[in-house]
Parts: C-alpha cells; structure tokens; sequence
C-alpha cells in the first residue's frame, strides 16, 4: 500500500533573503519527498512564506510600500531561489492568504469553546511617538548586568545576560528613539498549561507515527522531556497569542484592535498551503490529511521538516492546537541543525553569509551544494559545517572522478562501434549491485535521512564499477583485433551500472539524473522491485557532458560576491545567556532571534557546550600593537585559507617572539569584533587565578600530535 504524505518545510520569514542556511532544512525535505514517491508514495509537498508581524510590517514602511507589496515580491524572489536549488514544492503559498484565515480562525474558534484560551491583562513598553506596542526586539537600552549601551530588551550581547525589557536602563525604542512607557492591554491566551494539555503533550512525545516510527528524533524527545518535566510536574506556562494594533497579521474574531501573534498562524500556513494546492488540483481530499478521525480511518501521514530553533513551536502549541481543535497533529518532526561555514558561524564581514540568489548568479551548480549537504546530512539535530574546500574535494572525487566517469569512459564505444545498440552484460560484477538493492539498506538510509550513510554505500558501489572499468579497460580492447564483443559487454555492464548508480543518486541529483535518463533512452527512473541489467539491443543517445569539476576560484569569487564591509560594534553574541529563561520567554525570543543561544539550563547541555568551536591555532605570527599595552597582535593558522587575526590580552605574560610557532587553543566561531587595530577573528583561551593569588597567564597548550584545524571538544 502506498503511503500518503503531506510533508511540509519550515515557513521562512517574508522579510529577508534564502540563504545556504535555510537550504540545508529545505534540500533535506526535498530528497526526502523524492525518495519517498521514487518508492511509490504518494506525496504532497508544501511551503509558503510567513508573511505577519511586526518585523515585515516595519520593513514594508521603511521601503515606503505596503505589506502586501512586500511579501509579494519577496515570495517571487523565495519560490525562485527554491527552485533554482530543485526544491520542488508542489505549492509554495502564503500565509496572508484566505485559506489561511479561515483555518486560523477556525482552530481558534474551537479551541475557544474547549475552554483553552484565556484573557489577561499585561503590562509592555509602548512607544508613545510611533503609538505602538514594542517587541522586545525593538527596545533597546543599557544592559542591567554589565551596563553595555545599545542592548535589545530581551539580552545582553555583550556579557550575554537575559532579562526582561522592563529590567532595561533608560529604554528607548528603537523605532521612533523615544522612551517607551509602560502601558497594559488585554492580551489572549492559549492554555498549554492545561491538564489535559500538558497529558497530550507527554503521550504524543513517547508515540509512533503511521510507519511504526518514533515521531521525534532522541534528542527533540530529550528536549520535550526537559519542557514538560517529570510527571506530575508541569512546567508549561501559557501562550501569548495576541497582539495589539498597528499589527500586520489577522484580526481576531470579536476583538477588534487585536490581531493573532504571527506565530499562532504560522504553521496554520501548512494547512492553507495544502488546501489551496487541493482548491487548484481538484483531487485531493484534504481531510483524510487534516481532520482527527478521518486521518486515522485513512492512514495519512503529516511529516514536517524544520531547524532546530523552531522546535518549541512545532512539538509544543502546534500539536496541542492541532489536538484541541479536532484536526490531527503532526506524523514527525524532521529536525535539521544549523549551518556553519569553515567552522564559524555564517558571517557578512568574511563574506560566509552566502544567499541563494547570489550562489546561482555566480553560475555554480546548485546540485553541488545538494551532494555536499546530503553527504553531511545523518538525520540528527547536529550543526551542519559547510567546509568549503572539503565540499570542492567531495563533489570533484565523487561526482565527476568517480559517478561521471563510468559514463564518459564506456559510452563513446557504444555510439560509435554499436549504433548506439548495448549488448550483452557480465553477471559477476552486477552482483553487488543485485544484493545492495536487495538488502534494501540505501533505500533504509534514505529512509531514516542518514543521507551520508545512503551516499557512502553508494560511492562504494561507483569504487566497484570503476574498478571494472579499470580491470577490463574498455579504450584497449577497442584497440585490440577480435575483441569487439568483449568491448560490447564491458561496456554494456558498465552502463547498467552507471544506471544503478544513477538511480540512487536521483533524490540528491535530480537534474544530473533526468540527463542521464535522457541520455540512457530510460523512462523516468523508479525503485525497482527486482534488479534487472539494461536488455542487449536498448539503444541510448550520443554521451553529452554531465557535470564539470567545482573550481577555487569560483567558491573565492562567491565568496567575495557576499562580503559585505563590516559594520562597527557586531559583537559576539554570547553563548550561553547568564539568566535561566522560562520555555514561555525563550520561544517568543526565539522569534526575533532566528539564530541566537538556546534555553539556558543551570547546567550546560553538550548540545549547548559544543556550540562553542574551539580549534588547535598555530601563532604563525605575533607582535606587539602600537598603542596598546595588553594586547598582543597574533595571525593563527587553523587549516583556513587565510590566518584570523585575534588581539590578545597576554602581553604581560609573553614576548611575542617566543609565541611564533608553537600552537594552542582558539575559539573559532565567535563573532569578529573591530576593535581599535583592526579586527579581531576569534580568541585564544589562557589560564589565569580571577582572585589574583597566582598572578600571571597561561596559554593553552595541545599535546603533541594535535594539528592546526583540529577540532577541541
Ligand atoms: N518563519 C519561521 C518558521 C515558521 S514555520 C511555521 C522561521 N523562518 S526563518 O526564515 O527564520 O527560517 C526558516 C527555516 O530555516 C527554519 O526551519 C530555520 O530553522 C531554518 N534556518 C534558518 N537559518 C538556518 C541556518 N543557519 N542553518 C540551518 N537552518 C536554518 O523560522
Ligand atoms: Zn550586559
């Protein structure tokens, strides 16, 4: 029986450009869907843009256009970069759309008459110039812990302290420059602190879905856990849902002046995506997908994929309102972790901060970018590093070395000797090729989105071929008298290989695969039940080029391209907030901080420890900075292109010249700083007794063996 799937990516905000970041979520979903309907699935495909809130509306009137005018062209400019990267959705929506309005209305509707929202009265800054309720995000002040100037009202980027607005030092807004007053409004509330809430929650955590598959990876279920607390306890407070006017977004029912929060019609853009695809296909019933029984009777699936910082919304008030309003809630949640690039944190100044637009203008192959997540890609919530030359190594060796090469070397032959006409196979060297199918263990890796696992077994499959090839040398028996029928066999087999090899790499290389369909003379290629070679006498079509080596200079010049000049005072965002947050206030933070620390337990969790990447650096060069008489300037090597530099607090203790060479520990992913002389890439870490008994510095300092780059955990 085929399985029905409603799979959905994550709704990305309508107020900035895609980037590489967004498409490690979104390539991930892509080869899932692929791979799901080359098995005989029926699957339907859906985003939309998330286009409410204070952010879009804010930024449409800075641009002196409406919002409406704003999300449309920017949900031209996102479906267009999607589908330069082959993310194929079936409909890419909005959620300022009608369907979206009546779904919304109606969950709030019925989660009203099941007695789960609530009025109350709260307090919030307003800005009595712009009359306006503020986010958080758009007051600012002086920190209440270190006294930094500047600081948003939800934390410190300086000492890294969270807090409330209200805790903040002469306030002002960031939109109008006035001081905000305190003012209070009538807020609604959705009741996750509910009993019956909080009992949902826990026994949807532990569930399975239709497949017999646990519906959250461990560590989102560990998280839930963390959330929920033990049993008997309950640590869920209730959910602000409403905003007040000049709000973009949907008024509520019966409540004029107030709108829904931007998150609370949000995924309900899932829904209305899927309705308005089924409005224009006609043959869809939407139901079997999104009412509570009738998915049970018919054993639909709703998959969704998203980043790791979206989780609170999707595995808390998403599944509870989906619950509580008769529709059904979420299959699984498909968590991805966060982009790095080199090791660091995506960054404008080192230009690392790469759009998708700019990735295509530069005439780079997208299916490059798709290979080398999908080979990162083990269907965990880890980060995800996009290490730039590894990526040119991977797709040079594996692609074009390994995968093109089987083609370009046998194909020729069987134009110009055969008519185009394959003959007879091997059986020997087909069989690995018979029992990986059979095993079904690439087609369970694909399954799971161990997409590195799928793609390693297949790379061997390529070393098999290859290793045919090369064994029978197919350009010498071309040469030799009476071995044209050796020729035609070798060649054949290396083909049917080729096709296999093809066949796998379809879900991550959709492009690379309709060309070599098209070249084999093949149907469009699905999961066969039995494996079969290619038949003596198909006829395929002249070899055409199918995919060129990714050069340095092409990734440097992208580079480039996204540089941007550095603004002054980007400080880095500290790690690991000082102040615990309550679950309510880290999912409202996490809003506006798309990328910002996580919940911050007393303990550290390792998810959060190795966020801070710390790599061997060799001091290639120091010396003392003019003017300065702490720091020390030092240029380290840590298996980058270029050294960082990092100013250094150590010169008390140290000569620079007795530091050049030897090597010690640098934090490579913290923000650059400018400072005075320059910037500053990183940080190096020393020792030092903070009650002043042991006065002095102590470099860290590796074993022997550890090399530049080499990553400290
Ligand atoms: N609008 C919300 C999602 C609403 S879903 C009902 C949002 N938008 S976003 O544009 O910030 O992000 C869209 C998706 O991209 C999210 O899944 C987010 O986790 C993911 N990513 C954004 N930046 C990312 C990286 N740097 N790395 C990996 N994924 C990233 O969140
Ligand atoms: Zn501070």
């Amino acid at each position: 029986m085929p399985r029905k799937i409603l799979v959905s990516n994550a709704l990305p905000y309508a107020n900035g450009d895609i980037h590489l970041g967004h498409l490690v979520g979104y390539i991930q979903a892509d080869i899932w869907v692929r791979f799901q309907r080359m098995q005989g699935h029926d699957v339907h495909y859906v985003c939309a843009d998330d286009t409410h809130g204070t952010p879009v509306m804010l930024r449409a009137e800075k641009e002196g256009i409406t919002p409406e005018a704003l999300i449309a062209r920017v949900h031209g400019e996102h479906l267009r970069d999607f589908t330069g990267f082959g993310v194929a959705f079936d409909n890419y929506h909005s959620t300022h759309s009608p369907e979206n309005r009546a779904y919304a209305e109606d969950i709030y509707g019925k989660l009203s008459a099941a007695g789960l929202i609530d009025t109350r009265s709260i307090e919030q800054y307003y800005d009595p110039v712009k009359q306006m309720f503020l986010p958080d995000r758009f007051i600012k002040g002086e920190c209440p812990k270190c006294g930094a100037a500047d600081q948003y009202g939800d934390n410190c980027e300086v000492c890294g302290a969270a807090y409330a607005p209200t805790e903040l030092k002469n306030p002002y807004s960031a939109v109008s420059g006035a001081k905000p007053e305190l003012r209070s409004s009538e807020h609604f509330f959705f009741r996750l602190s509910d009993a019956r809430a909080v009992a949902f929650l826990r026994e949807w955590t532990r569930g399975t879905n239709a497949a017999g598959e646990r519906r959250l990876q461990p560590e989102a279920a560990n998280k839930m856990r963390e959330w929920l607390g033990d049993e008997g306890e309950n640590k869920l407070s209730d959910w602000d849902i409403s905003r007040d006017a000049p709000y973009f977004g949907f008024e509520i029912p019966g409540a004029p002046g107030k709108y829904f929060y931007v998150w609370l019609d949000a995924p309900i853009g899932y829904l209305a995506s899927f309705r308005n695809l089924a409005d224009k296909r006609g043959d869809i019933a939407v139901e079997d997908y999104t009412d509570a029984q009738r998915a049970q009777v018919s054993g639909t699936e709703m998959v969704h994929f998203i980043g790791k910082d979206i989780l609170y919304f999707h595995a808390l008030f998403w599944p509870a309102m989906l619950q509580f309003a008769g529709y059904r809630p979420p299959s699984a949640l498909c968590v991805n972790g966060f982009l790095t690039v080199d090791g660091a944190k995506m960054s404008k100044s080192r230009g690392t901060f790469i759009t998708a637009a700019s990735y295509i203008d530069q005439g780079l192959n997208p299916e490059w970018l798709r290979y080398y997540f999908a080979t990162k890609s083990n269907g965990t919530m880890e980060d995800v590093d996009l290490n730039l030359d590894d990526m040119i190594a991977r797709v040079n060796s594996d692609l074009v070395g390994k995968f093109v090469n089987i083609a370009s070397r046998c194909a020729g032959f069987i134009g110009k000797r055969f008519d185009g006409r394959l003959g007879a196979t091997d059986p020997e060297p087909s069989r690995a090729f018979r029992a990986a199918l059979e095993s079904g263990s690439i087609a369970q890796a694909f399954e799971a989105r161990d997409y590195g696992r799928a793609l390693r077994e297949i790379m061997q499959l390529a070393d098999h071929a290859n290793q045919y090839v090369n064994d029978h040398k197919p350009w010498e028996l071309a040469k030799q008298e009476g071995a044209e029928e050796r020729l035609h066999v070798v060649c054949s087999t290396a083909l049917t290989m080729f096709r296999d090899l093809t066949l796998y790499l379809k879900p991550v290389l959709p492009a690379l695969a309709d060309k070599v369909e098209a070249f084999l003379g093949l149907p469009a290629l699905a999961w066969p039940a039995t494996w079969q070679p290619l038949p003596a006498g198909h006829v395929i079509q002249p070899y055409q080029h199918l995919m060129t080596r990714i050069e340095r200079k092409a990734i440097d010049a992208l580079i480039e391209a996204n540089r941007e000049t550095l603004t002054p005072a980007a400080p880095a965002p500290a790690a690991v907030p000082a102040v615990a947050t309550s679950p309510q206030r880290h999912a409202e933070k996490q809003q506006h901080q798309a990328q910002a620390g996580e919940t911050v337990a007393p303990h550290l969790t390792i998810e959060e420890f190795v966020k801070v990447e710390l790599r061997i650096a060799k001091i290639v060069h120091a010396e003392h900075v003019e003017g300065a008489d702490k720091l020390v300037r030092l240029q380290l090597d840590i298996g980058e292109a270029q050294p960082r530099q990092v100013f250094a607090g150590i010169k008390s203790a140290y000569d620079p010249a007795s530091l050049i060479g030897r090597l010690t520990v640098m934090v490579a992913n913290l923000a650059p700083r400018k400072m005075k002389f320059g910037l500053s890439e990183g940080m190096v870490l020393a020792a030092s007794d903070d009650r002043g008994e042991t006065p002095g510095i102590f470099l860290l300092s590796p074993d022997a063996g550890a090399a530049p780059g080499m990553r400290v955990k």
